[in-house]
């Protein structure tokens, strides 16, 4: 697999940020400094950290996964079987449901982030299809669930009356898939501890509640799995014959975002300022960037620095001469993917406080220096 070289993005802004924001200490939660978009992979130490209990502690060389559930062979293997196995690499981002809560007026619960909970990373591991062939998955199955190590009282209501596990179940067409990873690597070293040392799943496509962390389990079930964090937790308001049900969140929406000019950053009048962001879906290709800087009053296309690559974001750049009249304007990026689908102007009430892909308004200041 091609390896990516870091690749500087011309701008006249000065990034003076580095590392992780903190949102919340324990568990972590941390934001990645999106602003700092300098590289197509995102660096391990600056990838956002989103997790819900302290991290287990689980040793490499006690640690064991197990694939059982409705399969004809159910086995467990230890992390040195596992990396003796074929691997595949992958470029995947990942974005949390929840990325870009602060936009939401009125403000919402939940974690408020900002534009940092999404990230692009190489991830190595064993196709989760490898496994389940192995262990000879029924034909009746149709959901496979993956489990967390790490445990504890989520704070949301309805609250379980005991401690819970991290629990995630996809679907049977999305775990068969070849991307689908049980990843040991991410860009090229073991997998941080924050990032679920010492395997997870790697869920391409899907938000990043999917892509547990600490993967200890894997069973295959034949009834709908409906754990806490798929029912109460990551799940909107779907419509069938009319009635409201709810239903677990899965493909990432079609979105881009600005990273430079930064909220409130004050930006030299009648001078070019490169504008530059990242896009990225679920299952389709991003083909389009349009910028605005006027609020959305008018539109113009973006220059993509990145190839396609299905499941990884698409930087892009776009040169603005900004306005010779000092004032306040309002920046927007709007993405378009291959099937001629853009974003949609408002958030979709049915997804609560999460999928937030409309386009995303940075304020920014013109004024000549001071001083
Ligand atoms: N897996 C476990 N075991 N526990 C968790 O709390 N959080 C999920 C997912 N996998 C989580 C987990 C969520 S909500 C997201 S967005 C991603 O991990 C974040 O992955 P990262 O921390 O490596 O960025």
């Amino acid at each position: 697999m091609q390896r990516f070289e870091a690749q500087r993005v011309d701008s006249t802004a000065q990034i003076a940020s580095a590392g992780l924001t903190i949102r919340q200490k324990e568990p972590k939660n941390l934001k990645a400094p999106f602003d700092r978009l300098d590289s197509y992979l995102t660096p391990a130490e600056l990838f956002y950290i989103r997790s819900h209990f302290p991290i287990p502690a689980l040793d490499r060389d006690s640690y064991r996964l197990g694939i059982d559930g409705a399969v004809r062979h159910p086995f467990s293997l230890s992390y040195d079987e596992l990396r003796n196995m074929p691997s595949e690499t992958r470029v995947a981002t990942l974005e949390c449901a929840g990325n870009s809560r602060v936009f939401l007026v009125p403000q919402v619960q939940g974690a408020q982030w900002e534009l940092g909970a999404v990230s692009n990373a190489e991830w190595t591991g064993v196709p989760l299809r490898a496994l389940l062939e192995r262990a000879g998955l029924q034909e009746d199955a149709c959901e496979i669930v993956l489990e967390g190590a790490d445990r504890g009282t989520p704070k949301e209501e309805p609250v379980p009356p005991d401690p819970i596990s991290y629990v995630w179940s996809l679907p049977r067409a999305k775990a068969i898939l070849p991307d689908v990873l049980i990843a040991y690597q991410m860009n090229g070293r073991d997998l941080p501890r924050d990032h679920g040392f010492p395997v997870r799943a790697i869920v391409p496509g899907y938000y990043g509640m999917a892509s547990v962390k600490w993967l200890t389990g894997i069973w295959a079930v034949r009834e709908p799995f409906h754990g806490y964090w798929q029912t109460s937790d990551y799940a909107y308001w779907a419509s069938m014959d009319g009635k409201p049900v709810r239903r677990a969140l899965g493909e990432m929406q079609l979105k881009s975002e600005i990273a430079r000019p930064r909220v409130y950053e004050t930006l030299v009048p009648n001078r070019v300022y490169t504008v530059c962001g990242a896009a990225w879906s679920g299952d389709t290709e991003v083909t389009e960037i349009a910028v605005s800087t006027d609020g959305g009053r008018t539109w113009a296309e973006a220059e993509f620095m990145d190839p396609v690559r299905r499941h990884a974001w698409r930087r892009w750049k776009f040169d603005w001469l900004t306005p010779k009249e000092p004032g306040q304007y309002t920046l927007l990026a709007r993405a378009k993917d291959a099937s001629g689908v853009v974003q949609p102007d408002e958030h979709d009430p049915s997804y609560g406080s999460y999928v937030i892909n409309h386009p995303l308004p940075i304020e920014v200041f013109v004024d000549h220096p001071r001083g």
